[in-house]
């Protein structure tokens, strides 16, 4: 079972042209909106990968509540420890340029309100628990607390990774997933290399495994043994936004579910791959099938 303790929100998206630079403005044609946040992306995406899947946060008393839980509430995943807040739902203001990259606003809403307590009495020796840094750090420092008192796996997505603290729970965690700028980030505060294979090679030595998402060059990891690295496929992207989530949360389902972590891998990068080529977080998900079906199409090379 996977506990996903994380953010909810609703996306506004807008396709542009070209993503506005500080004091600019960029049009685009409908705002279209999307359930999202990283933590109710990245448990939509271990369930869509067959994984059962809990989600705890919150969501606020307000219209985009609903919306923001609708796609959690058709595939299944578990909401019985769900809070509903006295507040506003987190919202992401996002723009979409042609090609796919993005830019995001996250309005916190009551993701800001969660509570590590919300855990009591859900974590074992059988749990993963996949958080990312979409919460405040201080609740995520002591769910992973919990998650270790309790036996249970801790995967941390660094992403947003916007505060110092991100590299120091990074360092507890049994796996960090991070991409190349927030492990550039977690090197210089950690006082570890730069560059990213060294990079996943320090953090792994003190005896978890450290995973980089490289974009388009795909991925890198290190279990404190070996480095595997593992090239993408060709696909054409639509948009990026949720493609990371997307690999979190297919990356913890293969883990979940007892496969070794060149599986987790393979599984992760189809999973991001096939994301990136349909617009919106979690519409993009894929099902297990088509991951599974791209997975077989590529290897990971071991050293
Ligand atoms: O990772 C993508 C997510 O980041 C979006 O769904 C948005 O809600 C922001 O949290």
């Amino acid at each position: 079972m996977i506990i996903v303790f994380g953010s909810i929100n609703l996306d506004l998206v807008v396709m542009v042209k070209r993503l506005p630079l500080p004091g600019e403005t960029s049009a685009g044609p409908d705002c279209q909106t999307f359930a999202g946040g990283k933590g109710a992306n990245q448990a939509l995406a271990a369930r869509r990968a067959g994984a059962q899947v809990k989600m705890i946060g919150a969501v606020g008393n307000d219209s985009f509540a609903a919306p923001a839980l609708a796609n959690l509430e058709a595939a299944a995943v578990d909401l019985s420890a769900l809070h509903r807040l006295e507040g506003a739902t987190g919202i992401a203001m996002i723009g979409v340029e042609s090609g796919g990259e993005n830019l995001i606003i996250v309005g916190s809403g009551v993701n800001a309100r969660v509570s590590a307590g919300w855990l009591n009495g859900q974590l074992s020796p059988s749990t993963t628990l996949l958080m990312q840094a979409e919460i405040p750090l201080t609740e995520a420092s002591a769910a992973i607390d919990a998650a270790h008192a309790a036996g249970a796996r801790v995967i941390f997505n660094t992403a947003p990774a916007t505060d110092p603290a991100v590299a120091h729970l990074a360092a507890r965690a049994d796996v960090a997933i991070s991409n190349e700028s927030e492990a550039a980030d977690i090197a210089r505060i950690l006082g570890l290399p730069h560059e990213p294979q060294a990079y996943a090679a320090a953090l792994a030595a003190t005896g978890r495994i450290a995973v980089v998402t490289l974009g388009s060059k795909g991925v890198l990891a290190h279990d404190g043994t070996s480095l595997f690295t593992l090239a993408p496929p060709k696909v054409d992207v639509v948009d990026t936004t949720g493609a990371g989530d997307a690999f979190c949360g297919a990356f913890a389902a293969a883990l979940d579910r007892g496969g070794d972590l060149v599986q987790a891998l393979t599984e992760g990068v189809a999973a991001g791959s096939l994301a990136c080529t349909v617009t919106g977080a979690q519409s993009s998900a894929p099902a297990a099938g088509d991951i599974a079906r791209l997975a077989a199409t590529l290897s990971v090379d071991r050293r």
